[in-house]
């Protein structure tokens, strides 16, 4: 059984991936409005991965005979200054996440909950790969500089990677 305090933060944990899956609704969203077509379908794929992770914590929290709750979610901001500034919001996100998933780590060790630490471990490799995805996407704008051709290239590479299915789960 989970300890109550466990179960809280597994329930904030679920609406901070409930939120970040908002986020990168409204930022496919921004880019399909400024034509961005591939990385609106990059974002999009995002957001259902982040749902995903939702459910995962929320199944967890039930199966552990806790109560998980469905989240109110936020509205987010649907207005960005740039193309730049969405992955640059989206890392600083990750990093959010990350460290939260930390926290969460080090209460369930603190409690000795092993199955949770487990869960966790999932996130934390997870977590790893999404800041790296967001961190290499910033490099390569950063070698693009204000280049039209490169960013158009940039923008079909994001729909193409959003179109390969995913080998985990
Ligand atoms: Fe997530
Ligand atoms: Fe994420």
């Amino acid at each position: 059984m989970l300890s109550k305090k466990i179960n809280k933060a597994l329930n904030d944990q679920i609406a901070m991936e409930a939120y970040a899956s908002a986020y990168y609704l409204a930022m496919a969203s921004w880019c399909e409005q400024k034509g961005f077509q591939g990385s609106a379908s990059f974002f999009y794929k995002q957001a259902e991965e982040e749902r995903m992770h939702m459910l995962k914590i929320f199944r967890y929290v039930n199966e552990a005979e806790g109560h998980a709750l469905s989240p109110a979610v936020p509205q987010p901001a649907h207005d960005f200054a740039a193309y730049n500034s969405l992955f640059e919001t989206s890392l600083e996100h990750e990093k959010k996440v990350t460290a939260s998933i930390h926290e969460i780590m080090k209460l369930a060790s603190d409690n000795n909950d092993f199955r949770t630490l487990n869960l966790l471990q999932w996130f934390v490799d997870e977590q790893l790969e999404e800041e790296k995805q967001m961190q290499t996407i910033l490099d390569k704008l950063k070698l693009i500089g204000k280049d039209g051709v490169g960013l158009y290239m940039l923008d079909s590479e994001l729909g193409q990677r959003a179109s390969v299915p995913e080998a985990e789960e």
